[in-house]
């Protein structure tokens, strides 16, 4: 059980990119967070946690088995944070993909089941946890590609359709579960992280830094730390990024 003054946090998809970033950053903020790394591979998992205590952090981390799409790996994990922890404070509901399968109805499948369905069901077994802490967060890591109005505008010369619509979704469920949290004091929000990089278009150095242009994704797991620390509370139910909001 962690103490009542700790503050628990659970990252979906941490063993990679921006999750691990962001685990990384808000485990070295302070010695006051707990940080949950949630991944599909528990030993993948394992490697990231212990990679993060190696760097020298003021705060602690753990490690969790966490596939999105299995709905007795996200039980069994409720049922293990409840019982280690009594509650969370932070859900950061990281987890996504950006499916290359070879045909659109295949992409949109399994974008759809990781990206959307994951989401809405992790937030929702997790909700009682989150209801338990006096300060909750609830933060969905979606993009300014799921912006329906900037889609039209600026191409960004990127079509990824099952993707953009997986994050259009996203931040459908974020503003319904904001609706109805936000009445019980949980803040909801939906967050772009920017371009970063990571494995989300691939694991070579091109797609990794997205030919050059992504930047750090240090700066995403600070943009994530400012909204859990109320440094955004002024946009809560609303699709954010590091400068501010994001037009739907
Ligand atoms: N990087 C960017 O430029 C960018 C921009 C905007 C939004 N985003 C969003 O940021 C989030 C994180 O992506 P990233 O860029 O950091 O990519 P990443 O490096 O590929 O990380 C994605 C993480 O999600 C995990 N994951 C995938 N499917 C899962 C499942 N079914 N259950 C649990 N975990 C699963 C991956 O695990 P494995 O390692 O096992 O595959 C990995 O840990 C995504 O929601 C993405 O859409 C990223």
């Amino acid at each position: 059980m962690s103490s009542p003054s700790a503050v628990v946090v659970l990252i979906t998809g941490a063993n990679s990119g921006i999750g691990y970033a962001a685990s990384k950053v808000i485990a070295s903020a302070s010695a006051k967070y707990h940080v949950i790394m949630a991944s599909r591979s528990i030993e993948k998992g394992n490697a990231a946690c212990s990679a993060i205590q190696a760097a020298g952090i003021k705060g602690t981390t753990s490690s969790i088995q966490l596939d999105v799409t299995d709905e007795s790996s996200i039980a069994a994990a409720v049922k293990a944070i409840e019982s280690d922890h009594g509650r969370l404070d932070v859900l950061v509901n990281n987890a996504g993909i950006a499916s290359r399968a070879p045909t659109l109805k295949e992409q949109l499948e399994r974008t759809f089941s990781t990206n959307v369905v994951g989401a809405a069901i992790v937030a929702e077994a997790f909700t009682p946890l989150l209801l338990k802490s006096a300060e909750p967060y609830l933060l969905h890591i979606s993009s300014t590609l799921g912006s329906l109005s900037l889609s039209g505008e600026f191409d960004y010369g990127i079509d990824a359709r099952a993707y953009r619509m997986s994050k259009a979704a996203l931040n459908m469920l974020m503003v319904r579960v904001s609706m109805t949290l936000g009445k019980h004091g949980v803040k909801v929000f939906a967050v772009c992280p920017g371009l970063v990089e990571s494995n989300l278009r691939g694991e070579g150095a091109q797609e990794r830094s997205a030919g050059g242009k992504a930047g750090d994704p240090e700066v995403s797991g600070q943009t994530i730390l400012r909204i859990m620390e109320g440094g955004r509370d002024a946009d809560v139910g609303r699709l954010v990024n590091k400068d501010g909001v994001v037009a739907w």
